[in-house]
């Protein structure tokens, strides 16, 4: 992250008063159907569970957790190509959580997606040329104009004007991801929702489109929602990063500090999961692993959702909801018996405004 950025991460409000993003309490829920003649509804999976916060102007936010967490469930709410079930989505302080087709239009140019797949996000039978032009004729960009804007988006993504006809499948997964990104930057975003955006690529590949992606940021002051399934990818890239835990946001903090002091459990069990390059190192390290499979979203556990794999769950854990609490420097985690925090630091943290409605509303028990 640059200077200029990491300058602007610092500031919590944009220019209006408003942070370009937040969420309150947002649900996401699956109804489950069932009956072979009339569908009932059995149950509902519960993606998205009363999650709130907030993106800043000019911010790269992290979202982690594995597979199955409610990623992308979440960010395709935030962009409303998902309806929430309740809860609040403010851009730019204004509530878009119900907003119409036609009043979303403007908003939806300015928070654009970029896809984990860019081979099946792409349309395999338009060259490079249409699927880039579609957008800035959205945008209003004038008939005559439209080619060199096309070559410049390329230019932008380090591509060149000769693959402007091509199609998707004449090009690498690398280069197929760069066009996923000119054609989100088409339409002049403010933020963009990145879902895995490299996961599908080589390790080589991937550090590459990373630093596109930065020097992009930077050069078009972009907000980044950042969405991986494993902290190796976003440390590097975001200000700030999200843990979510089936459904439930589990730990916020600095990007830095989530690394050097992560509060939760399963955060440490995540942070175990990262390859460190040395081998050696590597067998030597004690390494906290999240044994067992993710539970049921359907019937997710009662009290902390984690506790069916947590290595210090105890019997508080499985009968009340940790709330998300705040401890110094920014940092929330939602654990009754939180890691690496003092007994002082315990005692003067406070429930978060955006803790679960659920986690009730008393002061968080150590
Ligand atoms: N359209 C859908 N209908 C029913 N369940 C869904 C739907 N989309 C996602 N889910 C479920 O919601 C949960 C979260 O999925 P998802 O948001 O894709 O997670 P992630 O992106 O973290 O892998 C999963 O249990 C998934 O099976
Ligand atoms: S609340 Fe209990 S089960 Fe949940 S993460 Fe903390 S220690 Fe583990
Ligand atoms: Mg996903």
């Amino acid at each position: 992250m640059s200077v200029e950025a990491e300058s602007q991460a610092d500031t919590p409000r944009a220019p209006d008063g408003a942070p370009l993003l937040e969420v309150e309490h947002l649900r996401v829920l699956f109804p489950v159907k069932s009956g072979a003649v009339v569908a009932r509804t059995v149950g509902h999976v519960h993606a998205v569970d009363d999650v709130s916060f907030e993106l800043r102007e000019g911010e790269t936010l992290g979202i982690v957790g594995e597979s199955g967490c409610g990623k992308t469930t979440l960010i395709r709410s935030l962009v409303r190509l998902i309806d929430a079930t309740s809860g609040a989505i403010r851009y730019r302080g204004g509530d878009i959580s119900k907003s119409g087709r036609k009043e979303l239009e403007p908003i939806r140019r300015q928070m654009q997606m970029v896809f984990q797949d860019p081979q099946s996000s792409l349309n395999p039978r338009k060259r490079v040329t249409q699927i880039l032009a579609t957008p800035l004729k959205i945008r209003g960009v004038p008939k005559d104009q439209i080619e060199a804007e096309t070559r410049g988006l390329l230019d932008k993504v380090g591509l060149h004007a000769e693959h402007l006809n091509r199609f998707p499948h004449e090009f690498s997964g690398g280069q197929r991801q760069r066009i996923g990104i000119a054609r989100a930057l088409a339409l002049d975003p403010k933020l963009l929702m990145l879902d895995e955006p490299v996961s599908a690529l080589d390790v080589s590949i991937q550090a590459q489109v990373i630093n596109l992606l930065d020097e992009l940021q930077d050069e078009l002051r972009l907000s980044f929602v950042f969405v991986a399934h494993d902290l190796s990818v976003v440390r590097h890239v975001s200000d700030r990063i999200v843990v979510m835990y089936l459904g439930k946001l589990v730990e916020v903090s600095p990007a830095e500090e989530l690394y050097d002091k992560p509060i939760h459990p399963y955060t440490s069990a995540l942070l175990g999961a990262i390859p460190i390059p040395d081998p050696n190192e590597n067998r030597a390290r004690e390494r906290p692993i999240v044994g067992g499979e993710p539970p049921n979203p359907i019937k997710p556990p009662s009290g902390c959702r984690f506790h069916t794999r947590c290595p210090r769950a105890t019997e508080v854990c499985q009968a009340v909801e940790p709330q998300l609490t705040e401890y110094p420097g920014g940092h929330l985690a939602a654990c009754h018996h939180p890691q690496q925090v003092s007994a002082a630091e315990i005692a003067s943290a406070v429930r978060s405004p955006a803790s679960p409605l659920s986690s009730g509303e008393e002061a968080p028990q150590p």
